[in-house]
């Protein structure tokens, strides 16, 4: 099981040690006969237009210069009238990107189901994963570059996305879905940003993370390692992006060996093998991890040791430079007002049911909770029950929020 740990922090290495071009847009497609499912080794949009959907792309720079890649499916399979549809936001979580949304077939997937039932669908990536490589200024290859967390995007890629999306179609307002940081990431913005808050209209989080003392998850405890460890094994740039090289061989892995790819994700996330569909782990791997900064895995590393949902601490001397004061600043989401539904797994190895326990009654306007005694942190959006038991909620709460 450690060797995708290992391959994880191996990619970390090569990734600091000297960044190439981790896009993939341009990937040899060569490798796709070998693997069960085309969508492995295709882009965004291709994906979208593979299973008939209209896509378009966007780029959205934000505040301090990031180009974040925004991906849109403005009408379902069969209709395409693309009159006014009320706009629906989906973040991804932790090492994700826009690809979580639609890996499975169209009936199982978030992000086509919503389309299918009449929403204009918006795909948001974090700045610094596979498709959001770009800044007005500064190269992935400069450590300037990697200097966010979660925060930044909560405090600037998360406004810029939604305004963007506001603009463009025209409406006042928006929902907004997050899966674990997709939702750390919406609590930050909307604690932030208050008149941003009472444009959305509702927050759907899906296995939230904030404070998380007691995640299990072997990708949080390998943060234990002691600092300048890590360190010297991540560096201080982008960490656990794909390298082209290995994308082949690993989808290939997990083509032969889906059982034992499953296993994998359900040890690191949690959750039941029998909840996913073995059959398309090489399309799960085959767009994930994808990437974050370094910065980003320290800021978890702190919220793993600290019951507190708060800023980065650099240390009361830095902090006192940051934030003028010695500890970092708190994110007091009991000031949203946003309307919140809350799903969580009892197995979710990220979002602990203790951490959630201290969650969900310091969010004000709660107007749903579902929690699934033998969900993990992944079958939010790749379980294979997740459209009979989620999915389809969702789209009755959004039908009574428009
Ligand atoms: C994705 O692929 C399509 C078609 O092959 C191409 O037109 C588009 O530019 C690609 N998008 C990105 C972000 O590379
Ligand atoms: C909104 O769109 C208009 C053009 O349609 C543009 O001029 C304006 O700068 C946009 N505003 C924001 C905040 O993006
Ligand atoms: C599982 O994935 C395979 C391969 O993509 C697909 O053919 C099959 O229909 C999927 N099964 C379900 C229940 O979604
Ligand atoms: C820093 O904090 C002190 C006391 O809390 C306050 O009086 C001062 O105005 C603050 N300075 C800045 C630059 O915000």
């Amino acid at each position: 099981m450690w060797c995708l740990l290992v391959l994880l922090c191996s990619q970390g290495v090569a990734f600091s040690a000297g960044f190439t071009s981790a896009s993939t847009a341009d990937v040899d497609i060569s490798h796709c006969k070998k693997s069960r499912n085309p969508e492995c080794f295709m882009n965004v949009s291709e994906i979208i237009r593979y299973h008939g959907y209209p896509s378009e792309e966007y780029e959205v720079t934000t505040e301090d210069g990031y180009i974040l890649a925004v991906y849109r499916i403005p009408a379902g399979r069969n209709d395409r009238n693309t009159g006014q549809r009320p706009a629906v936001f989906l973040q991804h979580a932790f090492l994700g990107d826009a690809t979580h949304w639609i890996s499975n077939l169209p009936s199982n997937s978030l992000g086509f189901v919503l389309a299918d039932a009449g929403y204009d669908v918006w795909l948001g990536n974090s700045r610094g994963n596979t498709w959001s490589l770009k800044h007005k200024t500064l190269k992935p290859c400069q450590k300037e570059f990697w200097q966010f967390s979660f925060n930044e995007m909560g405090k600037y890629d998360i406004p810029a996305e939604l305004n963007f999306i506001m603009n463009k179609t025209g409406q006042k307002d928006v929902f907004y879905i997050g899966h674990s940081e997709g939702s750390t990431s919406g609590f930050i913005a909307f604690y932030m940003y208050p008149e941003l808050a009472k444009r959305v209209k509702v927050f759907f989080a899906l296995g939230p993370v904030t404070a998380c003392p007691h995640a299990t998850s072997p990708l949080v405890k390998i943060t234990n390692l002691p600092e300048p460890l890590l360190r010297l094994v991540l560096g201080y740039k982008g960490a656990a992006h794909q390298i082209k090289f290995l994308k082949g061989p690993v989808t290939q892995l997990c083509t032969s060996l889906d059982k034992f790819c499953a296993h994998i994700l359900c040890y690191i996330a949690g959750g039941s093998v029998k909840n996913i569909n073995s059959s398309r782990t090489d399309m799960y791997v085959g767009h994930s991890p994808a990437g974050t900064s370094v910065h980003d895995i320290f800021h978890w590393r702190q919220l793993a040791h600290t019951d507190r949902f708060q800023a980065y601490d650099y240390g009361s001397k830095e902090n006192m430079k940051k934030y003028n004061q010695t500890a970092p600043p708190a994110y007091k989401i009991e000031e949203i007002k946003t309307p919140t539904a809350v799903w969580s797994g009892g197995q979710d190895t990220f979002a602990d049911p203790t951490d959630m326990a201290r969650l969900l009654p310091r969010i004000t306007n709660l107007i749903y909770h579902e929690h699934f005694p033998a969900w993990g942190h992944l079958d939010f959006i790749w379980g294979l029950d997740a459209p009979e038991k989620m999915y389809l909620k969702i789209i009755e709460i959004l039908r009574k929020y428009f």
